[in-house]
């Protein structure tokens, strides 16, 4: 029967894995996938999450199941971190999901439950993976402009324009804090603007919320979904540990649903338990475990803190020293935005023609449509990647 099958488009991020791989140059530089890396090229395993393992080793006396939405300890200490007193605890229905991924996916699935005709506006360019999750679920997409190519910040004129075509029933995903792939954000004054948008149109918001703590820090970086969590009737959060915890094949993500009434509250509980039910059962525990053993212990949650902020801090020291170089090389300020955009990723802003110039000529990786992982590069490779940058004419 397996002959009917169609080859399926390979994902642009993973195939450029597997190219960086292939290739035998020993001074390659890997910017693709979205994973944090230190300077010495390693994706450590965080202090914290060590001693937690260690910990849960000794501690830890079975291995049965847990509940279809995961523990609800690990609910409280996610809904803690992310919406702080924003919302009371009683309107926010949680269930524990395989990574962010997972997350996402099951609000998908929730939305097309509550409304098979449902519309999801997404902004241009959105993380591929939101595209494709959507398009398998037979989701109507329609995308909101949101970079701006000349200043590569965000063209909030035009994002504004076109949500006005959503209404009640649709869906605007957002992303909660750096933006995958282009590192511009909005202010809090258009996070504002946005949320008068909603409550206008009657359309509810989803916020993907992957890189809390990499941006401007995990408080601030919880700030816009916060804001609008509390000024809309209803709201979904996908919440990812992948990177703030830095256990990504762990698959530990939450989503959550605010509503605006405890009964709403009990009708979607019960709904995100069936969603997983059908999708796989139980959560995955052991990551979420791991952040929550964090998240309620007064010293690991510091020292756990402490090694996320001096990774956000390296970060935008790297988009600094990046941004400084291409001022030394270029005497513009042209590649200014790098120091201004935050989070993992910067569009770079040229075509794919350049992208692959930069890959061939140089052993730069970049994902086709010029995203760039800042957490790939080091005081070494920063260089190279400046001067890549200028020669090919970007
Ligand atoms: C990325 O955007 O590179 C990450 O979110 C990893 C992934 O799964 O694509």
């Amino acid at each position: 029967m397996f002959e009917t099958l169609k080859p399926q488009p390979a994902d642009k991020i993973l195939q450029l894995m597997q190219m960086f791989k292939d290739d035998p140059r020993d001074d390659k530089v890997d910017l693709g996938v979205g994973v944090y890396k230190d300077a010495t090229g390693l994706t450590p395993v965080m202090r914290a999450i060590k001693a937690a393992e260690h910990r849960l080793w000794e501690e830890q006396t079975t291995k049965t199941y847990v509940g279809l939405a995961g523990d609800p300890a690990f609910s409280d200490a996610m809904i803690a971190m992310v919406l702080g007193d924003a919302v009371p605890r009683s309107q926010v229905a949680a269930a524990a999901t395989p990574g962010g991924t997972g997350a996402v996916r099951q609000a998908f699935e929730l939305v097309k439950m509550a409304n098979p005709n449902v519309r999801v506006f997404v902004s241009d360019p959105t993380w591929p993976n939101h595209l494709t999750i959507l398009k398998y679920l037979g989701i109507e997409t329609v995308t909101y402009r949101y970079f701006d190519a000349e200043t590569r910040g965000v063209d909030f004129g035009a994002m504004l324009e076109d949500l006005q075509a959503a209404r009640k029933g649709d869906v605007i995903l957002l992303h909660g804090c750096c933006h995958n792939p282009t590192g511009a954000n909005l202010n809090p004054i258009e996070w504002q603007a946005v949320i008068d948008l909603l409550n206008r149109s009657g359309a509810t918001p989803m916020i993907d919320l992957a890189y809390q703590g990499f941006g401007d820090g995990l408080e601030e970086d919880a700030a816009a979904t916060r804001q609008v969590a509390s000024s809309v009737p209803e709201t979904l959060i996908a919440a990812s540990c992948s990177k703030n915890f830095g256990i990504y094949r762990e698959r530990t993500g939450l989503l959550m649903v605010v509503s605006g009434n405890e009964a709403a509250r009990g009708l979607n509980q019960d709904t995100l338990a069936f969603l997983n039910r059908q999708n796989y059962s139980f959560p995955p525990d052991h990551g979420a475990r791991l952040v929550t053993m964090i998240l309620n212990d007064a010293a690991l949650r510091a020292d756990w803190a402490a090694e996320l902020e001096a990774v956000r801090l390296s970060m935008l020291d790297l988009r600094r020293q990046l941004a400084d170089e291409l001022q030394r090389l270029t005497g513009s300020d042209r590649f200014s935005f790098l120091a201004q955009h935050r989070g993992m990723f910067s569009r770079l802003g040229c075509g794919p023609d350049l992208v692959e110039k930069m890959r061939k000529d140089h052993g730069i990786y970049m994902v086709s449509d010029s995203r760039m992982n800042i957490a790939g590069l080091n005081a070494r490779t920063i260089p190279i990647l400046a001067n890549a940058i200028v020669e090919s004419g970007v």
